[in-house]
Order: structure tokens, then C-alpha cells, then sequence
């Protein structure tokens, strides 16, 4: 028995680890523990972690192979596997991303084979009065995919859908105006859009999970452009219905783990400088969903 605790939120997604220190190496048993309530809850939070860029990048290693961000100028200097997201500027240049999270997504799921798990850390949290803004929410797709009806089921069963970082990324700078504007030329040098299922097999529950997201999905391919906006629209209102959902709190030092496949997130712009956050991150290559 390992001499941390780990405690369940009691809802279908989140569990919390209090009392583990990852900057060291953890056992291999120690280390199953922690992959077990991660594929149990779907998103788990370890407190109270001090890490380096290298140590963050030891410790997800243990769940498989770090994955490159096709945005090399958010990359942490030293640590190619590192990015950060932040909404602070420096000298007039922003710190690693300012507008990731701004839709409901699957980290990567624009990759033949997108991000089994991301791990994020909180280095600064935004507070304020003693509250902490910038929570980021998560909506688990293996109850969103249960609470279809029956005949929806059948409707999407089999359909595959095109995820697009392309898309995205226009679709980010006419609304947000962080990013630049970019012409079909100059976004050749971002992958072509991945063609997954729109409901996918979880590979380590077996549960089934709805796997398009309002960030990505530019449409599902095998309809018309018309019946492909409607099932897409039906589909992005319903993975967001409150039952489905859970919000994480930040705070500092949290350590916090998601399973891409059995959950969508958001972030939450509730917050604006002087008030900073800055997190880093890292995201684990998963395999091709079916
Ligand atoms: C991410 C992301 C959300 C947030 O890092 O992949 O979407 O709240 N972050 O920062
Ligand atoms: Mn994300």
C-alpha cells in the first residue's frame, strides 16, 4: 500500500492525490495506483507539486511517449516536450499559448493518433479575494455517449468525422484575435485534418465515447454538408449538459491529468491581467481510436 491518499469526487469524472511528490521517481507500484484512478476517474488532480520543466517531463513519460506541439513558439526553452499556456506578455511577447482551450476539444485529436492523457501544471492561478479564477471544465463523453437515444445511437454508429487543426485556427483568430489570420497556403505547414470515429472505443475501459468536439469537428464525412452541421449540432449541445460536467478548481501546485479520450474540456476566461496564469504542460501520444 502506497502512503497517499486518493480521493474520488463521487461524481462520474475527478478524483484528487494528496501526499505523492512526482519530482522524484515513483515505483512502479506507486505508479500503477495512480494509472488506475486515472482511468477510473478520467481527470486527476495530485497536489501540491513542485516541478521542473525536466521533472514534469519525467514523470509523464512513465505514461508513454511525450508528443511535440506543432507550435514550436510555445515550447518551454530547454524541454522540447514542454508548452505553456499563459495569458502573460513579456516585453511585448506573449508566453506560450493565450488562447488554448478556447472551445470544447480533445487535446491533438486533429493527429492520426491524438493525446492519450495531458498533464498540466499550475505554476501561477489567478486569485482574487481569495477566489481562483480560470477553472477548466470537463464533460465525460462515456456519459454523454450513454444518454443518447436509442435511435441517435444507431444514426452515428460506424460514421467517421474530419478533426482539423486548420479549422480551429481560423476559426480562433476571426474570433478571438490572438492568432494571426492564416491563408490556405500558409496553413499547409499544420496536419491535414484526421479522420476518426465519431464514436470511439475507449482502449483501456472498453467504454464507448462520443469523440467530436466544437473545436475540431469540421464535419462528419459521410453525409452531406447539411445532414453533417445538424448531427454535429445536436451533438455538440448535447456533450455539454450539466450532468455530464465537471469544473476544476486550480490551485497552485495542482498537477492535473486527463484522459482525451473519455473527456472533453474548456477553459474558463473569467480572469484578466494584472491577474496571471501560467501553466505547463505536456501531452502523451495515444493510440489510432477505433
Ligand atoms: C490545454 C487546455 C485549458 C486550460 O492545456 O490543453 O485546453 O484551462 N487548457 O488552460
Ligand atoms: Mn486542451
Amino acid at each position: 500500500m502506497a502512503d497517499f491518499d486518493i480521493r474520488p469526487t463521487g461524481g462520474p469524472i475527478g478524483a484528487e492525490i494528496i501526499g505523492l511528490d512526482v519530482s522524484k521517481p515513483v515505483s512502479d507500484t506507486v505508479f500503477s495506483d495512480v494509472e488506475s484512478a486515472f482511468y477510473r476517474h478520467s481527470v486527476v488532480v495530485i497536489r501540491d507539486q513542485t516541478l521542473s520543466p525536466a521533472q514534469l517531463a519525467a514523470f509523464s513519460r512513465r505514461f508513454g511517449q511525450p508528443q511535440a506541439n506543432v507550435r514550436a513558439e510555445i515550447q518551454k526553452g530547454d524541454v522540447p516536450e514542454i508548452t505553456l499556456i499563459s495569458n502573460i506578455t513579456e516585453n511585448g511577447k506573449r508566453i506560450g499559448s493565450h488562447d488554448a482551450g478556447r472551445y470544447w476539444h480533445s487535446d491533438l485529436c486533429y493527429l492520426d493518433k491524438p493525446s492519450k492523457l495531458t498533464l498540466l501544471h499550475a505554476l501561477e492561478v489567478p486569485v482574487r479575494d481569495g477566489v481562483a479564477y480560470g477553472d477548466t471544465r470537463f464533460a465525460s463523453m462515456a456519459a454523454a455517449y450513454d444518454a443518447l437515444s436509442d435511435d441517435l445511437k444507431e444514426w452515428i454508429d460506424g460514421l467517421k468525422a474530419a478533426n482539423s487543426y486548420r479549422y480551429m485556427w481560423n476559426k480562433k483568430a476571426h474570433e478571438f484575435g490572438v492568432r494571426p489570420v492564416l491563408s490556405d497556403k500558409e496553413l499547409e505547414k499544420y496536419p491535414p485534418d484526421a479522420i476518426h470515429p465519431v464514436v470511439r472505443t475507449h482502449p483501456v475501459t472498453g467504454l464507448k465515447c462520443l469523440y467530436v468536439c466544437e473545436g475540431y469537428t469540421r464535419e462528419s464525412v459521410d453525409m452531406t454538408e447539411a445532414e453533417s452541421a445538424a448531427v454535429l449540432r445536436q451533438l455538440f449541445e448535447h456533450v455539454v449538459k450539466p450532468d455530464f460536467l465537471y469544473a476544476h478548481n486550480w490551485r497552485l501546485g495542482d498537477l492535473l491529468m486527463w484522459d482525451n479520450c473519455a473527456v472533453q474540456h474548456k477553459a474558463t476566461f473569467d480572469y484578466e491581467p494584472p491577474l496571471r496564469r501560467l501553466m505547463q504542460r505536456c501531452t502523451i501520444e495515444g493510440s489510432v481510436p477505433f
